[in-house]
């Protein structure tokens, strides 16, 4: 079976052509309707989501496909304490496609450990969104004309987005990306992210002042402090509006800055950013519908087998991330992979000190 729970689970040349689709599909719309017809797509969405959600259900609608599942687990069997293996055998039964979005890390690895049909991450916590980042890739492709040899600056919540931590990891793997973190000390990109950035040879910084970064970057991906994740009010207020991009600050950008952003945006750009032609963060969200359209494409068809747990359970070591869904799924086998005195879970990628 095949699954899309981090893009770490395919080599570049998959994303490449993930994007080479996309585009195609972008300009020969035709050519794809009905490509899915016939064909269910599944969506579990336990957390809010406007654009996620709707591009994908976009995306099978234009290939012809049909949808089924919820937007609000409270309306689901969820609500009445069903786990998440049994809501995801019971939905890949009825599913060709399972695209889920779930507020604990790892959950869409652990869906997928158990589904009959290919699953989608389309965001787990504060982990990972790999449909995302190839939507990013897309919109630098098209708009900066490459994704490599970029100067990218991250600017807002680093620790709890997972926009940011996979787009990260897939530039890395593009040569000569260089990476400026604008961020509090309280929400500094994490540790095991810039471990990946320097076993790439990526060069990185961190800044506390946007106005600083601004003159050196080719592209700005400006995320939402993450209110949703804070243990309580009083940390989030104290982040909040920390950074916000307006016209005075875009003055100090490059001619040919390119300003995304995963949205929905809050506070942190202002309305007036918006009709700079830098501000791209709406063709963004468009873009989007064509990644997906070319994932649910290739993924419906299926024809590799993506490997889920590579590592072993190790005896009396469980995760310690509060936010992994080890913590709540408590069937499901604790796996990690280890280094020398280190154990990485494999669902959330929490480092333990063994
Ligand atoms: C992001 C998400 O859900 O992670 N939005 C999105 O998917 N387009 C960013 C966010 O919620 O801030």
């Amino acid at each position: 079976m095949q699954h899309l729970i981090d893009l770490d689970d395919y080599p570049v040349s998959w994303w490449n052509r993930i994007i080479s689709l996309s585009k195609d599909i972008y300009t020969n719309p035709a050519r794809y309707q009905g490509a899915c017809s016939g064909k269910v797509m599944g969506t579990l969405f336990y957390e809010p989501s406007t654009r996620t959600q709707m591009s994908f259900q976009t995306a099978m609608l234009r290939l012809g496909g049909s949808l089924i599942g919820f937007d609000n687990p409270a309306t689901s069997s969820v609500s009445k304490g069903e786990n998440l293996k049994d809501t995801t055998k019971i939905v890949s039964g009825y599913a060709d496609i399972l695209v889920i979005r779930h507020p604990l890390e790892g959950a869409a690895k652990a869906a997928a450990l158990t589904a009959d049909c290919p699953v989608i991450n389309a965001g787990d916590g504060g982990h990972l969104h790999p449909t995302q980042t190839l939507t990013d890739l897309l919109t630098l492709t098209l708009e900066k004309g490459r994704i490599e040899n970029l100067v990218v600056g991250m600017c807002g919540d680093l620790v709890n987005g997972r926009t940011v931590h996979s787009l990260c990891k897939a530039l890395s793997c593009y040569q000569g990306n260089r990476f400026v973190f604008i961020s509090t000390p309280e929400l500094g990109i994490p540790s095991y992210i810039k471990d990946i950035l320097s076993a790439h040879g990526c060069e990185y910084k961190e800044l506390s002042s946007l106005e600083e970064a601004m003159p050196e970057l080719d592209v700005l991906y400006m995320t939402r402090i993450q209110s949703e994740r804070f243990a309580s009010v009083e940390e989030y207020e104290a982040q909040k509006n920390v950074y916000v991009l307006d016209k005075e600050k875009m003055k100090l950008g490059k001619k040919d800055l390119v300003v995304l952003h995963p949205l929905p945006r809050v506070d942190e750009i202002t309305m007036d950013v918006d009709d700079d032609s830098r501000a791209l963060y709406f063709k963004q969200a468009r873009y989007g519908v064509f990644i997906r359209m070319a994932l649910v494409l290739t993924m419906i068809e299926g024809r590799d087998t993506t490997q889920l747990l590579k590592g072993s359970v190790l005896r009396d070591v469980c995760c310690k991330n509060p936010k992994c869904i080890t913590t709540r799924e408590h069937y499901l086998p604790k796996s990690f992979r280890k280094s020398s005195d280190i154990a990485e879970c494999e669902y959330c990628d929490e480092r333990i000190l063994l």
